[in-house]
C-alpha cells in the first residue's frame, strides 16, 4: 500500500527521486534536487573512499536538506557505508545484491535503508530483513537492470504481496504525466535516471545528453555489451556505434567483438578506457565518446532537453501542487 508519508518521513517536498545515476551524479546535481524539494543522491561504488568524503562534504556545504548516498552490492561496501554515515548520511541506498547485512549497521547509524529491487522475491526478502524503503525497478530502466518486468507490473505485484513498505517506482520515466500515472498506481515516490542525466548539473559529456535528447522510440536496447569492469549484468543503452558495429558482426562472444581491444577514450589522469567497458562518457574523458556505454532508460524517447535540475524538478513535481512554506505540505490540486 502507498504511505502518502514518505516524502514527510524522509523529510521532502515532492516524492520526486533523483537516481544514482552512477560517476554522472555530483555535489551540484544532489543538492540542486535537494534543494528543488526532491531527493538528490550521490553514487559512491566507482568513487574512492577520499573522494566519497569529499563529495559527501562538498553536497553538505550545497544544501542542508536531505540526500541519499548509494552504493551498488555487486563488491563490498562496508568501507563506503561506514563512510555515508560517518558524514551524517540519513539515507543509504543499496542496489544488486543482498541489503540485508547492512541493515543493523545502517539503523544503529541512525539513517533509513532503501533498496532498489527487481522482482517480487528481492522485495520479499528485502521487506523481512528490515530494509525501510523499497524502490521497484522496471525493465524499462536505464542503466543496470535487476529485472525481466516493466514497472507497472513489478509495482502492482510488489504493493500487492509486500505489504507494509512504502515503495518507489523506477524506470522509464520521463515526465510528470509517468509521476502522476506511478503515484495513482499507488507508489509513495518516483525515482528518475535518465531524466536526470539530462540536467545541467550532471556530470556528463555533452554528447551523452545530445545522444539522450536526439533518441527516438526503441533506440534503447538491453544487453549483457559493456561488460568489462562489471560483468554478467544486464543494461539498457543507447544503440550507439559500437552495439550497431557488434549486431552488424553478428553478435560474436566476447573476445571476438569488433575493436575489442580499442582504446576509445582517454582519462585526464592518462587512463585508457577500452570498448566495451561499463565506463559512462563523463566530463574528463577525451576521444571518441559516443561509443561508450550510454545507458538510458525507454523514457530517453521522450526527453526532448537539457536543463537545471531545479527547473526539472518543478515540473515533475507539478501533480503534488505548490509546498506550503516551511511545513513541507502541499496544496492538492494546485498545478
Ligand atoms: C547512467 C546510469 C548510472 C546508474 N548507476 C547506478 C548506480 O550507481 N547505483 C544504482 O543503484 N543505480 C544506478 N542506476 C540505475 C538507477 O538507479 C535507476 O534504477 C534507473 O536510472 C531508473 O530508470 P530510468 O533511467 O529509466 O529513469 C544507473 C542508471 C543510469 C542511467
Amino acid at each position: 500500500m502507498a504511505d502518502p508519508d514518505l516524502a514527510r518521513r524522509l523529510g521532502l517536498d515532492y516524492p520526486i527521486v533523483q537516481a544514482p545515476i552512477g560517476s554522472a551524479t555530483s555535489p551540484a546535481l544532489a543538492a540542486a534536487v535537494s534543494n528543488a524539494g526532491g531527493l538528490g543522491s550521490l553514487a559512491l561504488s566507482w568513487r574512492r573512499p577520499d573522494e566519497s568524503v569529499a563529495v559527501m562534504a562538498e553536497t553538505r556545504r550545497l544544501t542542508s536538506r536531505p540526500f541519499a548516498v548509494n552504493v551498488v552490492l555487486a563488491w563490498p561496501q562496508d568501507v563506503q557505508v561506514s563512510l555515508a554515515l560517518d558524514a551524517g548520511a540519513g539515507i543509504v541506498w543499496t542496489f544488486w545484491g543482498d541489503p540485508r547485512p547492512y541493515v543493523r549497521t545502517v539503523h544503529d547509524g541512525g539513517a533509513i535503508l532503501m533498496h532498489s529491487v527487481g522482482s517480487v522475491r528481492e522485495a520479499r526478502s528485502a521487506a523481512a530483513g528490515g530494509v525501510d524503503v523499497l524502490v521497484a525497478q522496471g525493465v524499462e530502466a536505464g542503466g543496470h537492470v535487476r529485472g525481466v518486468d516493466p514497472l507497472r507490473v513489478l509495482l502492482a505485484q510488489i504493493l500487492e504481496q509486500v505489504p507494509g513498505v512504502p515503495v518507489v517506482a523506477a524506470g522509464g520515466l520521463a515526465d510528470e504525466d509517468d509521476v502522476a500515472a506511478v503515484i495513482a498506481a499507488g507508489a509513495s515516490g518516483a525515482c528518475l535516471g535518465t531524466r536526470f542525466l539530462c540536467a545541467r548539473e550532471a556530470n556528463v559529456a555533452p554528447i551523452y545528453q545530445q545522444q539522450i535528447v536526439a533518441a527516438g522510440p526503441g533506440t534503447t536496447v538491453l544487453t549483457r555489451l559493456f561488460n568489462k569492469g562489471w560483468p554478467d549484468a544486464p543494461h539498457r543503452v543507447l544503440r550507439n556505434s559500437t552495439v550497431r558495429a557488434w549486431e552488424t558482426a553478428g553478435c560474436p562472444p566476447d573476445g571476438q567483438r569488433p575493436g575489442e581491444y580499442d582504446r576509445v577514450a582517454t582519462g585526464s589522469d592518462g587512463r585508457p578506457v577500452e570498448r566495451y567497458s561499463d565506463t559512462i562518457p563523463t566530463p574528463d574523458l577525451q576521444g571518441d565518446l559516443e561509443a561508450l556505454a550510454l545507458y538510458a532508460g525507454e523514457g530517453a524517447a521522450r526527453i526532448d532537453r537539457v536543463e537545471a535540475a531545479a527547473d526539472l524538478v518543478r515540473r515533475l513535481a507539478r501533480p503534488f501542487g505548490r509546498p506550503r512554506a516551511s511545513t513541507g505540505e502541499t496544496t492538492p490540486g494546485d498545478r
